[in-house]
């Protein structure tokens, strides 16, 4: 198990070039089975994440060629329609794989994906959902099997605007026979590439983005060449340790509007904020004042995966910030990590009260979720003294060279094999 040892304390400068977004890489990959046909999709990261969706793909059967620009998927000669138990338990967000083993073998089986380090993650709408489309599902002995002779378009309206459960969806109805209709479906850009990915391949979907989205079965998918969209919670992370901080970045590959709801907030932080294109400009003096409240909500709300980063934030803005986490169960593991390095924090339940100190003392602190572990790099780097940030499986599955790129921006981090 590897651990960050930082020097807190250095402001970060610098530009940053993001990887593909980690969130549609996952989607992306999995609906690679859905042609014959080669698929390439370029600028994929090395994290733990895709090296386990890939895994995934090759026990069906795919063929996958990876280098260091894209990595080629091809499922001519995939077989099996079963997700092997150990890799689900490892990438919860295999349960989309559902949908298109579904479209590509008429049948599908996946361990039941069970909750994980932020909350429940039920996938009852998945199910409902694919139950709509004709799927017979059976659920026994901590299994999912599922049985769908043909797929059939349906109307299907989501209790909640599930990310996995619209993207599912999407990956079962793009071959169905027939229209499907999703209302009050999710509304991130992930969304939006996941169908400009599948209308590239010969696709008829339309109105991601939106709260319905309108997909017409097709007989064939051809094989693509694609670039996903840049990582927008990778961008926000590293903009909030600058904010944090203090100094000036850069980020590249991430238009402003995708992670709007966080610019917003740090500019009421005080932070300086220009954008032109894909590119963001953050500067800070690194002595924030708080704003008073912050709820996570579905997209284009301020996202869940930046909550943690953000709280690290607020550990030492000036005043008191209240934090309502709206989307998962357990999300505020790092709150008990930050007060040992000196924070004032009080959890009760989904909310979060932060009272900022004028500052924070290094110490050692263990990462217990992938975003939660970039919240405490982002505290140490912020803390006097040396912090060892413990426990890196985390933020290795979405977060590429992190330490290096964070060496870039002037970090003093570094990691120890132990
Ligand atoms: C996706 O997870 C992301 N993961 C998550 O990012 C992200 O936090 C989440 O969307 C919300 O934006 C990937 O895209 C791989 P949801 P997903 O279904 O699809 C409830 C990260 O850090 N729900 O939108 O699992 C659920 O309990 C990860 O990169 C049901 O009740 O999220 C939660 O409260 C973490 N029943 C809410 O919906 C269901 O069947 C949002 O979940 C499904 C979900």
């Amino acid at each position: 198990m590897d651990k960050f040892i930082i020097d807190g304390g250095e402001k970060l400068y610098g530009k940053i070039a993001l990887q593909s977004a980690k969130n549609t890489v996952l989607p992306l990959l999995a609906a690679s089975v859905l042609t014959d046909e080669q698929v390439r999709i370029r600028n994929v990261p090395t994290i733990n994440d895709v090296e386990n969706m890939l895994h995934i793909l090759s026990e069906v059967g795919c063929v996958i060629r990876r280098n260091k620009e894209y990595v080629v998927i091809d499922s001519s000669n995939a077989v099996s329609h079963e997700i092997p138990a150990r890799l689900t338990r490892e990438l919860r967000s295999s349960v989309f794989m559902l949908g298109s083993v579904l479209t590509r073998f008429q049948r599908a089986k996946i361990s039941y994906p069970g909750g994980c380090d932020i909350g429940l993650r039920p996938i009852d709408l998945h199910l409902s959902s694919l139950k709509r489309l004709g799927v017979k599902i059976i659920e026994k002995d901590g299994y999912i099997e599922c049985q769908a002779e043909k797929l059939q378009g349906a109307e299907i309206l989501l209790d909640f605007p599930s990310v996995g459960a619209t993207e599912n969806i999407i990956l079962a109805a793009v071959k169905a026979e027939g229209c499907t209709i999703i209302r009050n479906a999710a509304k991130e850009p992930e969304i939006i590439d996941l169908q400009n990915f599948l209308n590239a391949m010969g696709a008829r979907i339309r109105g991601a983005g939106g709260g319905t989205i309108v997909i017409e079965g097709v007989k064939r998918l051809r094989g693509i060449d694609y670039t996903p969209i840049g990582d927008r919670i990778e961008a926000g992370t590293y903009l909030i340790a600058a904010a944090t901080c203090g100094g000036e970045i850069q980020t590249i590959g991430v238009p402003p509007e995708n992670i709007a709801a966080l610019l917003h907030k740090l500019r009421e932080n005080g932070c300086k904020i220009h954008t032109k294109n894909d590119k963001i400009e953050l500067s800070s003096d690194g002595r924030l004042k708080s704003v008073n409240i912050v709820e996570t909500m579905p997209f284009p709300g301020f996202p869940t995966d930046m909550q943690a980063q953000y709280g690290a934030l607020c550990a030492t803005a000036r005043g008191t910030t209240l934090i309502v986490e709206n989307l998962f169960e357990t999300r505020y593991r790092y709150a008990a990590e930050l007060k040992r390095m000196g924070a004032d924090v009080i959890v009760r339940d989904r909310t979060a009260i932060i009272r900022g100190v004028e500052r924070l003392h290094g110490a050692c602190v263990t990462a217990s979720d992938l975003r939660g572990g970039a919240a405490l790099v982002i505290a140490a780097l912020k803390a006097e003294g040396q912090s060892a940030v413990m426990d890196l499986s985390h933020v290795d599955r979405g977060y590429a060279d992190f330490e290096g790129k964070l060496k870039k921006l002037g970090a003093k981090i570094k990691r120890v094999r132990i």
